[in-house]
């Protein structure tokens, strides 16, 4: 037997194998723990809890260490685009010329949306929030896009709408809740403009493509589109683990997104921020609040489950505020107040020794704000980004001979057995 540990409990003692990941990881395969000793294991948040092997991403925490299929993510954010690190983490490799070509002619082809979906854009409050939007008409695709025959086109088909037809959806619920017309993809833009186009262009003022803020869209997706099992990625696999269609999966992946503590956070950061500047931009009261146990306010855009040192996407992110504000001639305060939080944080014991760094959606906000995405957007544009990644990684747990059902144990705290009382007995 290789290496394994070893686990002594009620007069038996039982061997369980260590597993070794590419990069040194180690884990226990506790798979058949219950058998050989009735035990199970209780890890809330499963934060000691690996649930499958995956060699789409690689995450050190403890480094600042983030790469797409072996590759930096700094390296894509210099020298790729958001599409071709897609086809990268959902194929397994850059794709060669002609490959990324026939990747972006498929794009386009799949980038409009069923006209009867209009309807339903139509029907839903004005006041809804994009991503209660986004992940009902995600899970609506498969009633207007039913099963193909053949598998692998599904899946290849499938892949591609979604990635798409996503980008145009959002675009298309941001023009219908401002009441104007919808903007249709056109074939002779790239992905990300093509989005900027249809969220920005009107019939009286044509939208001005600025090249500046096209290759500022293509990193921000790029420093987005994957980050190993988190909480929305976990949601598509667990989903996906019922062998429900990738669209309802995917819309699983959204909803789980949308709260404050995962991707919900890029818009909290701005409203944290506007907060301060309202307040007259004193820090101190909000990081004294961070810090009070009794409190439940977080420092939002701080802390990571596992990054323990700077999130290496903020410090992108940070630098692409610097210099998107400056090829617009614009300022924006908050970003002073986010420097300046930033900098008395991480002076501070609480923060340093709680490992609480700036994490992706500290500084995002403001890059979307210069981009002129609304603050109610914000969260989409993260999704949009981590579509790749749910893609991928739904993919490899389909792919994955050992991929089962996923179905946690618990431990029992409530009553033992008692009796039916009828009605007029209680
Ligand atoms: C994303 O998982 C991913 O990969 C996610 C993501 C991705 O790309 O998919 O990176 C995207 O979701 C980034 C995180 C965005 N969320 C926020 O910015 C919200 C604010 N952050 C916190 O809520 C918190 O840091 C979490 C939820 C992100 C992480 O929570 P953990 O794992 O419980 O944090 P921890 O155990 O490291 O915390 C140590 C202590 C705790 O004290 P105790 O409760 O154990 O006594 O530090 C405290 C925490 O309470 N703490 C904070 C804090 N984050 C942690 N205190 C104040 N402000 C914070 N932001």
């Amino acid at each position: 037997m290789g290496e394994h540990v070893t686990l002594t409990y009620g007069g038996k003692t039982v061997e369980l194998p260590l597993v070794v990941g590419s990069e040194g990881e180690k884990a226990i395969d506790i798979s058949r723990l219950r058998r050989d000793t009735g035990l199970i294991t209780l890890d809330y948040g499963y934060a000691n809890t690996g649930s499958c092997y995956s060699a789409i991403t690689y995450m050190d925490g403890e480094n600042g260490i983030l790469r797409y299929r072996g590759i930096p993510v700094e390296e894509l954010a210099e020298h790729s685009t958001f599409i071709e690190t897609a086809y990268l983490l959902i194929n397994g490799t850059l794709p060669n010329r002609t490959q990324l070509n026939r990747f972006s002619v498929l794009l386009n082809d799949n980038s409009l949306v069923h006209e009867d979906m209009r309807s339903f854009y139509e029907k839903y409050p004005r006041a809804s929030h994009p991503m209660g939007i986004l992940s009902s008409m995600v899970n609506a695709l498969r009633s207007f896009y039913p099963e193909l025959q053949s598998v692998e086109e599904e899946i290849n088909i499938t892949m591609t709408r979604l990635l798409s037809k996503a980008r145009t959806m959002a675009a298309m619920s941001y023009k219908i809740s401002r009441g104007h017309k919808m903007v249709y993809p056109r074939s002779d833009l790239t992905y990300c403009a093509n989005f900027l186009n249809m969220m920005f262009d009107t019939p009286v003022k044509p939208y001005r493509l600025d090249s500046e803020l096209v290759e500022a869209l293509n990193v921000f997706w790029i420093l987005h589109a994957d980050h190993e099992q988190n909480c929305s990625t976990s949601a598509v696999r667990v989903v996906g683990s019922g062998r429900v269609n990738l669209y309802a999966a995917i819309s699983a992946g959204i909803a789980a997104l949308w709260g404050p503590l995962h991707g919900g956070a890029n818009q909290a950061v701005i409203e944290m921020l506007t907060d301060i500047q309202r307040s007259g931009g004193s820090i101190m009261p909000f990081i004294k609040r961070a810090k009070d146990k009794n409190d439940p306010f977080r420092l939002m855009g701080f802390g990571h489950r596992v990054y323990k040192a700077y999130d290496p996407r903020a410090k992108i992110m940070k630098e692409m505020c610097h210099r998107v504000l400056q090829n617009l001639k614009r300022h924006d305060p908050l970003l002073d107040i986010a420097m300046k939080l930033e900098e008395v944080a991480l002076q501070d014991a609480f923060f340093v020794e709680n490992n609480l760094y700036p994490n992706v959606d500290f500084y995002s906000g403001i890059v979307l704000r210069a981009m002129g995405i609304p603050t109610n957007m914000f969260t989409v544009m993260f999704a949009i980004g981590r579509l790749p990644g749910w893609i991928a990684q739904w993919k490899e747990s389909m792919d994955d001979p050992n991929w089962k059902l996923c179905r946690p144990r618990q431990i029992y705290t409530g009553p033992k057995k008692t009796d039916y009382v009828p009605l007029d007995e209680r």
